[in-house]
């Protein structure tokens, strides 16, 4: 669906895309992953040609964009991170509006407005104007102008920022849906727990680079900590951190909370491990609970920085 090769984005010194590379197939939600300022509006403007690049190669359905290319421009929809709506138009005229660039047969396109509409679940406010809208509304609104016209590939700028749990639930249900009608989705977000649970495939940007892309699964496994285990120990011993240390498999071992974070390299077995190892040196535990490395983990491993949600 999208090719992008080694891409160079300059806003004069800064470099915004650093040799940024990508692609993305039929039917799939990638995410676009990573802090403020890492480059993933940039990286979506460029590919929608709505921003010219200094170096590399970027095509849409095997096609290079261009920004007078409406046969290919139809086939995108856009929900910009900024609201791109209009202030003196209501919600049926707003989507109307974009719905008409691409689509101009009346009755289709009131056909297609109405689903939207349905889609987002603003049709006791189809004749509100924005200003008249909660901050959640007003998303969902930049949404269905976005989608209206059915497009096959959609690009989705940090849809959820600002908005309210009940509303980002009710986007991430509709991106959900979108999938199962086989659009191909790119959602960027610095929400790490969200990419999580949505996307099928991850790319992770710092500096407007590639750091990673892979499924979860994929990024957990090029990190060193696959698994943690917390143990709370009834009595506080000096040696216990370096008796940890000996088992086999362990990274490190830190602290939280007051109780030892053992890092395991691989996941299996390490709890029945722990367990027969604690209890062959006497060690009295309180608590004990093991969890898999998470998308922060693996940023932090990657980056040295923190992505904090
Ligand atoms: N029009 C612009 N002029 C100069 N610098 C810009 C402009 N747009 C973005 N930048 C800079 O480019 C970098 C990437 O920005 P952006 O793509 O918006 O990041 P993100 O969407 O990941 O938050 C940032 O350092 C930002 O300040
Ligand atoms: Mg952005």
């Amino acid at each position: 669906m999208i090719r992008m090769e080694n891409v160079v984005k300059r806003y004069n010194e800064l470099i915004a895309l650093d040799h940024f590379s990508f692609a993305a197939k039929e039917g799939e939600i990638i995410g676009l992953l990573g802090p403020n300022g890492c480059g993933k509006t940039t990286a979506i403007n460029c590919m929608l040609s709505l921003l010219t690049f200094d170096k590399g190669e970027i095509e849409i359905f095997g096609q290079q964009v261009h920004p007078n290319n409406n046969a290919v421009k139809s086939r995108i929809g856009i929900v910009p991170q900024e609201l791109a709506i209009f202030d003196k138009l209501n919600v049926y005229e707003n989507i109307d509006f974009y719905c008409g660039l691409y689509v101009t047969d009346r009755k289709k396109r009131k056909a297609l407005v109405e689903e939207a509409i349905e889609f987002v679940d603003l049709g006791k406010y189809r004749k509100f104007v924005p200003k008249k809208l909660s901050g959640g509304l007003k998303r969902r609104l930049n949404i269905a102008c976005g989608i209206a016209h059915k497009p096959a590939l959609l690009f989705m700028d940090e849809p959820t920022v600002a908005v309210d749990a009940q509303s980002r639930n009710f986007i991430l249900e509709g991106i959900r849906k979108m999938k199962a009608q086989g659009t191909t989705i790119i959602y960027t977000t610095h929400y790490l727990e969200e990419a999580e649970q949505l996307c099928d495939r991850m790319v992770i940007m710092d500096s407007g680079r590639n750091i990673a892309s892979g499924t979860v699964h994929e990024l957990q496994n090029t990190i060193s900590t696959q698994e943690r285990i917390e143990v709370g120990f009834i009595t506080e011993d000096q040696t216990i951190e370096a008796q940890l240390e000996e088992l086999p498999h362990v990274v490190k071992v830190t602290k939280r909370n007051g109780n030892y974070l053992i890092h395991f390299e691989k996941q299996e077995n390490n709890l029945p491990d722990l367990i027969k190892f604690m209890e062959s040196r006497g060690m009295s535990y309180t608590e004990l609970s093991s969890e898999r490395s998470t998308l922060s983990d693996i940023f932090l491993e990657l980056t040295g920085k923190e992505l904090r949600d």
